[in-house]
């Protein structure tokens, strides 16, 4: 559909400009969810905001995952970044898809993620002794950041004096997944990709040499038993899977710790009984997600709440209000630790075919990393006030630094 016929198509639908949406998205989505199942941004993207509807399209077949086309709209068409785009599982569909995910998704298991648990939690005392006799630490930069690089480095068995220029590719190439960067930034995007992938060539190949019954020699088994998949494809879900968990994780850690030191009591009462930390970290997930919506194309027409999605469409499924829908959450804007209507499949870890690879590995650490910072500082206080940034796409939370009393 072209611009001008989906301004005629969706001319009834209310529309906003993204520093409208940005002003106070929750309030804009929660004013509007009753009236329409979905609002329309200037620039084409439809936002659905009802949590029956965001749940059902995740699984529709009348839709699809978007591929490399938001790449290609900037003029990115080959490169490193373009292959990444191109062979990564979350910007993939059907069997291309299913291949990619198939052996990452069968060495993604639960006993790596029970292996690993204790290492973050050691890794987050760590990192708040090097800062404990300071007073306080950047909760950004100092803390939230560094737990997830240095998690999948640990579970990639990376040597420690790599883990700093991992941990900048990481974040540099991470932007890319966000729509917050323009072409003056593609060769630095292109480069940490271009030295990313080089280096995954040869740390797996280094590993296929010398096996250690870890993460890394199971996947190259199960690639091994995978013909079909070529190598260049066998790196790009390491590096999907290094990226997916960076810029969630880290917003979510950030944004849980604030979240808490903003509600006193609630803080105080994970210090005092650390049982309350997984309903924490879940209430953290579903009051400010760290992954506001889900991009997907529309294939088909669709029929929701009266109205038509016409086929071309670009469609964010908004975690971020669906997370907030009276439907199905009681007082969805009271942040309640101890609340008890969590959906069994938490919506910010998305649905269907795509669903969250992570989510153990997220919860792993954004639960030790929270019980870390309870038993170390439980006196710590907040300093800067939480803005989440961000209404589509990975959210961030930047500015706020602990401090602490000795
Ligand atoms: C709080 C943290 C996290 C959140 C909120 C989150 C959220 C999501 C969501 C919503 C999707 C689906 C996207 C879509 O359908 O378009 C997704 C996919 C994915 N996530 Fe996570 N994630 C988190 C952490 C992680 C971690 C720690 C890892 C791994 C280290 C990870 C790896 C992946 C991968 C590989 C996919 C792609 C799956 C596929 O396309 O089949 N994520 N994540």
């Amino acid at each position: 559909m072209t611009e001008q016929a989906a301004q005629q198509f969706y001319s009834d639908i209310p529309t906003f400009s993204i520093a409208e949406l940005d002003q106070d998205t929750h309030a804009l989505f929660r004013k509007f969810r009753p009236e329409t199942p979905f609002i329309r941004r200037d620039d084409g993207p439809l936002f659905i905001l009802r949590a029956k509807d965001v749940v059902s399209l995740t699984t529709d077949e009348r839709t699809r995952q978007i591929e490399t086309e938001l790449l290609q709209l900037r003029g990115v068409t080959s490169g490193p970044l373009f292959d990444f785009y191109d062979k990564c599982m979350l910007l993939s569909n059907g069997a291309a898809h299913k291949r990619r995910r198939g052996p990452m998704a069968r060495t993604f298991a639960f006993k790596m993620v029970a292996e690993v648990r204790p290492k973050v939690r050691a890794m987050a005392e760590k990192l708040i002794d090097r800062h404990y006799e300071a007073g306080g630490m950047d909760l950004f930069e100092d803390y939230s950041a560094i737990i997830p690089a240095h998690t999948v480095a640990a579970i990639l068995g990376m040597p420690e004096a790599d883990i700093p220029k991992f941990a900048r590719w990481i974040y540099i190439i991470a932007r890319s997944l966000g729509t917050s960067w323009t072409e003056k930034d593609i060769p630095e995007l292109e480069d940490a990709c271009r030295q990313m992938t080089d280096y995954m060539y040869e740390l797996v190949a280094e590993r296929r040499q010398n096996p250690r019954g870890d993460f890394l020699s199971d996947y190259i088994a199960a690639i091994d038993e995978n013909p079909e998949m070529t190598p260049l494809e066998a790196i790009m879900q390491i590096i999907i899977v290094v990226l997916g968990g960076s810029d969630t994780t880290r917003a979510s850690m950030a944004i849980q710790t604030a979240l808490l030191l903003e509600h006193r009591e609630q803080w105080q009462a994970v210090c005092d009984d650390p049982s309350l930390i997984p309903g924490a970290v879940s209430e953290a997930l579903r009051f400010e997600p760290s992954v506001a919506s889900l991009p997907r194309l529309v294939l088909e027409d669709i029929e929701i709440g009266g109205h038509t999605l016409a086929p071309g469409s670009l469609l964010m499924l908004s975690t971020m209000s669906a997370l907030r829908d009276p439907d199905v959450f009681g007082e969805p804007d009271r942040f309640d630790i101890r609340r008890t209507d969590h959906t069994r499949w938490h919506y910010v870890f998305g649905g269907g075919a795509h669903r969250c690879l992570g989510e153990a590995l997220a919860k792993a650490e954004l639960e030790e990393g929270l019980a870390a910072l309870v038993s170390r500082v439980p006196q710590a206080r907040l300093v800067g006030k939480l803005k989440v940034e961000g209404h589509g796409g990975i959210r961030s939370a930047e500015n706020l630094r602990l401090e602490w009393t000795l």
